[in-house]
């Protein structure tokens, strides 16, 4: 394990124009808060920073939707999101936002300095222009194909697809997002950062500099846009709803909220320094501190590439010395998404379960999308809690504090001499420590999961093997032996699980009632909870989760998905023109069904009796799925009466009942409900 460092960590600013959902926590949060917590347990000096991301396209955008001010979509989403990852037990030591007076002036200072320095490109160039809305279309506000993998719901600034960065004018077919006009070009001034003077710096930095140690998935990708030359990108928007860009001649002009968004690390990081009493700068300029950036991976260009030629170009910054991105999380087979609602969002899931933080962190993290894209699904969530967490975890605790309590009043016994397997568990415990920092210090918080049950297994296996409640009866001494090896384990558990499972391991700590060890004396010292120590009365660490609070979120999601459907349901385009004498040869009447009964071996076929006011005649109509016979006997409906008639399955049909489809796919009556009206009524 590596000596003691200063670490900065920042995780992405989650934009308010939304709540949190599984896929940022399993991308980023909870991976940064293992990573933030191990380093403070074993002794680092920690900044784990994060904020929202207040600016840009998507929160105007979000308001507008909503038919109120921006401001009023930072504040409800900023007091949603930091209150969800509190209760979710992320461990920031600060949570900023980018409307923050710090932010604003940081990030002006930030501008103010490059610009004084020339390190921007001043010019006048073409621009995308909605004539409609009168506004200027970059980032989210216009779509487009992208001109690299041809989807064709490119944004402005990035394609979501094939990760591409663009420029709004790179668009083939952009249309403006607010009035879904076709845009055209109007001339506009704007800052950019000249990219192609730092490929030299980037190439050497990230391609020979971090080709071993960076993921592969963020390494490949920033090979393939340096390989693909960089080009100047503005950092500035003709925007209302940003930071002021701050030089004269810039009126109407905020800074790009990629320019700003990263450089609240900063700014959150002055705030917590300012507030703790400490120096902020050793945390961003002093070159023995480690910068990690955890981010999704639609956010690596910005974070590789436009963040760092900042830092390079401000001259007294650090450069992240790695930016762990992990591929995307979808949902029961589908992609996350916002607006189609079809997420787990966290608030929502801590109603659910609310004593379940570690649940979620222990599922997300198992099954985390570290190498490729990764389904969450809610069985797999109910079998890592009933399957691992209960079954290997909490069976163990709770085997460990029950014997205990009950063999010895909670006191920890002394032991006798160790056997053979005593020693050997001994010393497999004792390997743990760095198995699991090794892991997390790859970014494999997946396998370091994994290492953690595995203590729970060697725990399990030991008592199933040496058999304390039998040998109790026997031989009481050797029993007391086996349960302070395993309460050495226990104790063991008690640091291991904090990084991971942060409210179980309080709990634990609370069940041992025990300074809990340190990190690296698990591997260095013999005794981690000592003969004679007395512990407290158990409680269960984990709950089984049954199959009817699974099918309560199956069905809340198919309740989604049904929405969605009919949302979406595309309505016929309108048929070819037809002249009013072409109408006036349907005959249309009132009908009355006197009599209905199924057609013997079909599934859909009705055979009915329509009184039309003319006769009484046979109908016979594919509604069977929808109505049982007795349903639509009496009903009122519309009849087309002329229509030539037909045989279907021996029966003779004389005309067809009108009938429409709810969104949902059922069947209903164009009924004249009107008691008015009678059979033979003439519909015109
Ligand atoms: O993708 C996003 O949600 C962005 N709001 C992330 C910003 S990260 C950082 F630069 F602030
Ligand atoms: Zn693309």
């Amino acid at each position: 394990m590596s000596t003691p460092k200063r670490y900065t960590i920042t995780a992405a600013l989650p934009y308010t124009n939304g709540p949190i959902h599984i896929g940022h926590l399993a991308g980023v949060y909870v991976p940064a808060d293992i990573y933030s917590r191990f380093l403070r347990l074993t002794g680092n000096d920690v900044a784990y920073i994060c904020g929202s991301d207040e600016h840009g396209a998507a929160i105007p955008m979000r308001a507008k939707k909503e038919g109120v001010s921006p401001q009023v979509i930072i504040d409800k989403y900023h007091a949603i999101i930091k209150k969800s990852f509190e209760d979710f037990g992320i461990s920031f030591d600060n949570y900023s936002r980018t409307s923050a007076k710090v932010h604003h002036e940081t990030a002006s200072e930030f501008f103010k300095k490059m610009y004084e320095n020339n390190q921007f490109v001043e010019e006048v160039t073409e621009q995308l222009y909605d004539e409609e809305a009168k506004q200027f279309l970059a980032d989210r506000f216009v779509i487009g194909t992208c001109p690299k993998c041809a989807h064709e719901e490119a944004y402005g600034d990035q394609c979501e697809k094939c990760g591409s960065s663009l420029n709004a004018t790179d668009l083939i077919n952009p249309k403006s997002t607010i009035s879904g006009a076709v845009p055209v070009l109007k001339q506009t001034k704007h800052w950019f950062l000249p990219l192609d003077q730092y490929e030299d710096f980037l190439k050497e930095w990230i391609l020979e500099g971090h080709k071993k140690d960076w993921k592969p998935n963020v390494y490949g990708q920033v090979k393939s846009w340096i390989d693909d030359g960089l080009r100047p990108r503005a950092v500035t928007r003709d925007l209302d709803w940003g930071i002021p860009v701050p030089v004269e001649g810039a009126d109407g002009k905020v800074l790009y909220v990629w320019f700003d968004a990263p450089i609240g690390y900063i700014s959150s990081t002055k705030e917590w320094a300012a507030r703790e009493g400490k120096d902020w700068e050793p945390y961003w300029k002093d070159k023995d501190t480690k910068l990690v950036h955890f981010i999704g991976k639609d956010n690596i260009v910005f974070h590789c590439i436009i963040f760092p030629s900042m830092l390079k170009a401000e001259g007294s910054y650090i450069l992240p010395e790695n930016v762990p991105a992990n591929e995307f999380l979808n949902l029961e087979g589908n992609k996350l998404s916002t607006s189609k609602n079809w997420a787990v969002w966290l608030h929502e899931y801590l109603e659910d379960f609310p004593e379940k933080q570690d649940v979620l962190r222990y599922a997300l993290t198992a099954n985390a999308p570290e190498t490729k894209d990764n389904d969450f699904t809610w069985k797999d969530f109910q079998a890592r809690n009933n399957n691992e967490l209960v079954a290997i975890l909490g069976n163990f605790i709770n085997r460990v504090i029950v014997l205990t309590n009950k063999y010895y009043n909670g006191v920890v016994p002394t032991p006798n001499d160790f056997s053979e397997v005593d020693q050997q568990t001994l010393t497999e415990l004792k390997a743990y420590p760095a198995v699991i920092a090794s892991s997390i210090e790859r970014y494999r918080f997946r396998e370091a999961s994994q290492e953690l049950m595995n203590v729970a297994r060697l725990g399990n296996k030991y008592l199933a093997d040496e058999e304390p409640w039998k040998l109790v009866k026997t031989d009481e001494e050797r029993t007391k032996t086996i349960m302070y090896v395993a309460l050495q384990i226990a104790s063991a558990l008690a640091t291991l699980a904090e990084p991971f499972l942060p409210f179980s391991a309080t709990k634990l700590k609370g069940m041992l009632n025990h300074v809990p060890v340190a990190w690296n004396a698990i591997a260095t010292e013999d005794v981690l909870i000592p003969a004679g120590h007395k512990i407290e009365k158990g409680e269960l660490l984990f709950a089984k989760i049954d199959d009817k609070e699974i099918q309560q979120q199956l069905d809340k999601l198919e309740a989604t998905k049904k929405a969605n459907e009919i949302a979406n349901k595309q309505v016929e385009p309108q048929k070819e023109t037809a002249t009013f004498d072409d109408f006036t040869k349907l005959d249309l009447r009132v009908g009355t069904i006197v009599e209905a009964e199924k057609m013997p071996k079909a599934k859909k076929l009705l055979v009915l009796k329509v009184d039309t006011g003319i006769n009484v005649r046979t109908i016979v109509s594919g509604i069977a799925e929808h109505f049982k016979p007795e349903e639509v006997i009496g009903k009122k409906v519309t009849v087309l009466v002329n229509l030539a008639p037909r045989k279907l399955r021996g029966v003779e049909s004389e005309g067809m009942i009108l009938m429409t489809e709810t969104p949902e796919g059922s069947l209903v009556f164009i009924n004249p409900d009107q008691d008015a009206v009678t059979p033979g009524a003439v519909i015109s």
